[in-house]
């Protein structure tokens, strides 16, 4: 063994208690921190010809990087949809590096059952019926890419056509339906060859909704004329968490021909609530279902589950077998199940995380948010500066800056905020209007937050 690493050994327990340090001044002064920070470039450090052994490496490593790593996630990073790490899900995660088990086979240890607890838990927490087997992936992009990817297994098959097995060019174009699609469905459609203009987006409903106009959407399925399509609905859209009528949409399915996959990436956390979880009505009917865990669930990333009521199609696109694999057998291996082959043990971060804090904590997380969005709106209804662009659903509030030059003034306006150091929140465009989103997903937001984060918006507004 190479001295430095037999020295590394020797010394594990010392070199974990520095880290665990480390860790607790981060952790300590996380409210303090700010939530993001500019990008500076830095010169790059060579490659050491001898290794510096861990001790060294974590000081250098501090004193270059430690104190300008940022809160986010911490309760004030408010930007895209940015969850934090629970104490339990922290603690499964590093377990996770200390077993470092490659999870794309079932029969080598008892760990899958890890995976299939956590599931099984999520479905709960989601009010998923048995009949949804879900698998872990890197995040909702992945998931939305593996909904996809086996609702195009679905389409072949309404043409007798295996896609796995002959590709697209088998079958006539895929159509895709949706009304307010994320950006990673798209992105999905691109890695999947259907193309990203292979989307047809459906009217929204009027007066400020996100949501399909679901007359719209049979119309659309009307004039394809039996041909069968795939149908993207949105529980929890990224500008102001509308959602799509799931019954109604999934109603459709007795008249027409379509693999319902329901993108409910953070909107799932909505069946958490019982404020909120008729927004969920109908997901059981769904075919595929997206939920991040490294959204609501706040674990750490990246973690993601991809739901689905047809593993058969599941396993016809994601099969990998290999003489020295072993043939496909249940318990069923992860490697045919996922994009992934080799993948970390990802549950077990969401298996602490549930297991400790269970429906209750959840639900406490998911209405302290949404309430504190509410705290957040009020303030800006009531302001000068600003005003809503819609009403607070859930956990973002879409607003925008009163007065001219509102694009040059948000961008202007976010960056001081950022450089401010009390709150981060992301620039977005809402019917064409430049806005900004500030999204709750973090368990540790309380009020005083939206305080502090209030303080800082006022001060850096043009118009005060
Ligand atoms: C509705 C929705 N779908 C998909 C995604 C993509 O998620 P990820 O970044 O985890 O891949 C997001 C991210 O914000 C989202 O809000």
């Amino acid at each position: 063994m190479h001295n430095l690493l037999e020295n590394d050994l020797a010394n594990l327990s010392i070199l974990l208690e520095r880290t665990k340090a480390a860790s607790d001044e981060y952790l300590n002064s996380i409210n303090e921190r700010p939530p993001a920070t500019a990008f500076a470039a830095k010169d790059r450090l060579e490659l050491p010809e001898q290794g510096l052994g861990g001790e060294i490496t974590l000081t250098v490593f501090l004193e270059r990087y430690g104190d300008h790593m940022p809160a986010s996630n911490g309760p004030r990073f408010w930007g895209l949809v940015t969850g934090g790490t629970t104490p339990a899900s922290l603690m499964g995660d590093w377990l996770t590096g200390v077993y470092d088990l490659n999870l794309s086979h079932a029969a080598n240890s008892i760990a899958p059952n890890i995976e299939m607890e956590a599931i099984h838990m999520l479905r709960e927490l989601f009010g998923l019926p048995a009949s949804f087997s879900g698998t872990f992936v890197s995040g909702a992009t992945m998931s939305n890419f593996a909904g996809i990817a086996i609702a195009r297994e679905w389409i072949g098959q309404q043409y007798g056509k295996s896609i796995s097995q002959e590709g697209l060019h088998a079958i006539p174009p895929v159509k895709i339906l949706s009304c307010e699609a994320h950006s990673s469905s798209f992105k999905a459609l691109s890695m999947l060859g259907l193309g990203r203009a292979s989307l047809k987006t459906i009217p929204r409903l009027p007066e400020n909704r996100e949501a399909a106009d679901v007359l719209e959407l049979k119309k659309a399925l009307e004039g394809l004329d039996g041909e069968p399509c795939i149908v993207i609905a949105n529980a929890g859209t990224v500008n102001t968490v509308d959602f799509d009528d799931l019954q109604a949409i999934a109603a459709l399915k007795s008249e027409f021909r379509f693999w319902l996959h329901v993108d409910a990436a953070f909107g799932g956390f909505a069946a958490c609530s019982p404020k909120f979880k008729h927004l969920l009505n109908g997901i059981e009917q769904a075919d595929s279902v997206t939920i991040d865990a490294h959204k609501w669930l706040n674990v750490p990333y990246d973690s993601a589950m991809i739901f689905t009521r047809h593993r058969d199609l599941q396993i016809a696109v994601f099969q990998n077998s290999g003489a020295y694999l072993g043939a496909i057998a249940e318990p069923m291996d992860f490697i045919h199940l996922a994009p992934e082959n080799s993948r970390r043990m990802r549950a077990l971060p969401a298996w602490f995380s549930l297991m400790a804090y269970g429906k209750e904590g959840y639900r406490g997380i998911v209405e302290r948010n949404c309430e504190m969005a509410q705290k957040l709106g009020a303030r800006i209804e009531e302001s000068r500066e600003f005003r809503l662009l819609a009403p607070v659903r859930m956990n973002v509030v879409c607003f925008t800056l009163n007065g001219d030059a509102v694009a040059e003034r948000v961008k202007d306006f976010l960056a001081k905020l950022r450089d401010d150091g009390r709150v981060f929140m992301t620039p977005t465009t809402y019917m064409g209007v430049p806005g900004i989103r500030a999204a709750f997903s973090n368990w540790r937001t309380e009020e005083a937050d939206v305080e502090t984060a209030w303080q800082a918006m006022k001060a850096h507004s043009v118009n005060r």
